[in-house]
C-alpha cells in the first residue's frame, strides 16, 4: 500500500481527526510532521468523547506505530500528561508505539508566557496560547532547543542558561514581568527527561526503512491550508507551514513519499481565531451553524466563527496540497437550513475574482458571491450509504466536487466513528 496525507483545506477544524482515526485502520504507521499542540483532533468512540493534541489520532487504533516527527514542537508536559490519560482510557501508549523525533524542538514555559502575552500586549492573532510561534521562532532563530538536547542534561542546561539570559531580559525589561527560574525549569525537565526515556529516536531513519519496507504512512495534518504561514492568511497564521509540501521536510522523508493527499473539508467554513472571513455570518444563521456542529474549540473552547463553504478559499487550497479526493464533514450540521448558499466568487471593488487576492488586506475587503441551493430539510444524521441521501443533499455534494474539481471519497454524517459514507478508500487507490 501506498502513503496517504490527510490534509485541512480550510482554516483548521475540519474533522480530520476522525477522517484519520478512520483512515489508521489501513495504515501500519501514523505521522505528525508539524504544529503541535495547538491542534486539537476530536474523535468519539462510543458515545465516548477523546480529544488528542499531540500523539497522532491513530493511537487509538490497537497496534499501529505512531510518530512525532521532527517538524513538530514539541510540549513534554502535554506528551506526559496525553499519554497517562490514553493509558487509563484503555489505549495503552507503550514505548515501542510512539516514536517521538530528537530533532523536535521544544515548547519551554516562558514560550507559553511569551505566546500569551504577544497577544495581550501586541498585536491579536487569537492564537491557542500553547508556545507554539515562539518555539518556532527560535528553531528559526537557531537558540531552540530540541528533544535530544534535552536528553543530555549538561546540553540542556547550557542551552537553556544561554535562552534564559534573552527570554528574562524581554519579560522583565519589555514586558515587565517575572522572568524564569533556571532551577524551576530543571526541575520539571529533569523529570521529563525520564518519562521521555525509550520514546526518543531517529524518527526519519525508522520512517525511511518503512518506506522500503512498503508499509502503509499516514500523515496527519495538523491545523489547515489557510494557517499556512507562507500560504495563509498572514499574519492570522499558525508558525508552521501546513501544507501537504511540508511533509517530507517535518518527517524527514524525500519529496515523493506521498502518494495521496486527501483534503478534509467541512460542508460549511469555520474559523477561530483573528482574520478576514468573507463568507462569515454574523447572525442568527451562524449562530445556527454553531450550535448544531458544536463550533467551540477543542484546545481553547473558544466560540468558532461559523459561515458558509467558501469554494474560493477550499479551491485554491485543494491546488496547493495536491488533493487528489476529499473527505466533506458535518454535512448533517446543514440539514435543517432552507436555502444553502455557496461563495464561488469575490467581488473586490468593481472586479470580480475566482482566485483569492494575494493581500490579506484585500481579502478582508472582499465580499462573497453566493449561488444558492435548496437545502433538503430533512436528517442526513448517521447515514451510511450515498444512495439514502436526499436528492438536495446530493445536489450540494456534486456542486462542491464541481467547484472544486475534485472527486468527493468521505461524507461525514455525524460524529461516530460510523457516521460514515464511504465512497473512495485513498489507500485503496494507492495499491
Ligand atoms: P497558534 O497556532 O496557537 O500560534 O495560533 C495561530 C492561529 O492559528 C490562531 O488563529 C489559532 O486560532 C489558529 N489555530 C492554531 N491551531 C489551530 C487548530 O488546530 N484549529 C484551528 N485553528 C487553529
Amino acid at each position: 500500500m501506498g502513503n496517504v496525507a490527510v490534509i485541512g483545506i480550510q482554516w483548521g477544524d475540519e474533522g480530520k481527526g476522525k477522517v484519520i482515526d478512520f483512515l489508521s485502520s489501513y495504515a501500519d504507521v501514523i505521522v505528525r510532521f508539524q504544529g503541535g499542540p495547538n491542534a486539537g483532533h476530536t474523535i468519539v468512540i462510543g458515545g465516548r468523547k477523546i480529544i488528542l493534541h499531540l500523539i497522532p489520532s491513530g493511537i487509538l487504533n490497537e497496534g499501529k506505530q505512531c510518530v512525532i516527527g521532527n517538524g513538530v514542537v514539541f510540549d513534554p508536559e502535554v506528551f506526559e500528561k496525553e499519554v497517562k490519560e490514553l493509558d487509563s482510557l484503555g489505549f495503552p501508549c507503550g514505548k515501542e508505539r510512539i516514536l517521538v523525533s530528537g530533532l523536535a524542538h521544544l515548547i519551554l514555559p516562558y514560550h507559553r508566557k511569551l505566546d500569551s502575552l504577544r497577544e495581550s500586549k501586541g498585536r491579536r492573532i487569537g492564537t491557542t496560547g500553547r508556545g507554539i510561534g515562539p518555539a518556532y521562532e527560535d528553531k528559526a532563530a537557531r537558540m531552540g532547543i530540541r528533544v535530544i538536547d534535552l536528553m543530555d542534561r549538561k546540553v540542556f542546561k547550557e542551552r537553556l542558561k544561554e535562552n534564559l539570559k534573552i527570554k528574562n531580559f524581554l519579560l522583565k525589561r519589555y514586558y515587565r514581568e517575572e522572568g524564569f527560574k533556571m532551577r524551576d525549569i530543571l526541575r520539571s525537565y529533569d523529570r521529563y527527561r525520564e518519562f521521555l526515556r525509550g520514546y526518543v529516536g531517529d524518527a526519519s531513519s525508522f520512517l525511511l526503512n518503512c518506506v522500503e519496507q512498503k508499509k502503509a504512512i499516514l500523515f496527519e495534518g495538523a491545523q489547515g491550508a489557510l494557517l499556512d504561514i507562507d500560504h495563509g492568511t498572514y499574519p492570522f497564521v499558525t508558525s508552521s507551514n501546513t501544507l501537504a509540501g511540508n511533509i517530507a521536510c517535518g518527517s524527514g522523508l524525500p519529496a515523493n513519499a506521498v502518494d495521496y493527499v486527501e483534503g478534509v473539508m467541512k460542508a460549511y467554513t469555520t474559523r477561530v481565531g483573528e482574520g478576514p472571513f468573507p463568507t462569515e455570518l454574523k447572525g442568527e444563521e451562524g449562530e445556527l451553524m454553531r450550535q448544531r456542529g458544536g463550533e467551540f474549540g477543542s484546545t481553547t473552547g473558544r466560540p468558532r466563527r461559523c459561515g458558509w463553504f467558501d469554494a474560493v478559499m477550499a479551491r485554491k487550497a485543494v491546488r496547493l496540497n495536491g488533493v487528489r479526493g476529499i473527505s466533506l464533514m458535518k454535512l448533517d450540521v446543514l440539514d435543517v437550513f432552507e436555502k444553502i448558499r455557496i461563495c464561488y466568487a469575490y467581488r473586490l471593488g468593481r472586479k470580480v475574482l475566482k482566485e483569492p487576492p494575494l493581500s490579506t488586506t484585500d481579502l478582508a475587503r472582499c465580499e462573497p458571491v453566493y449561488l444558492e441551493m435548496d437545502g433538503w430539510r430533512t436528517s442526513t444524521l448517521g447515514l451510511k450509504r450515498y444512495q439514502d441521501l436526499p436528492q438536495k443533499a446530493k445536489e450540494y455534494v456534486r456542486k462542491l466536487e464541481e467547484l472544486l474539481e475534485t472527486r468527493i471519497d468521505i461524507i461525514s454524517t455525524g460524529p461516530e466513528r460510523d457516521d460514515t459514507i464511504l465512497l473512495t478508500n485513498p489507500f485503496a487507490v494507492t495499491l
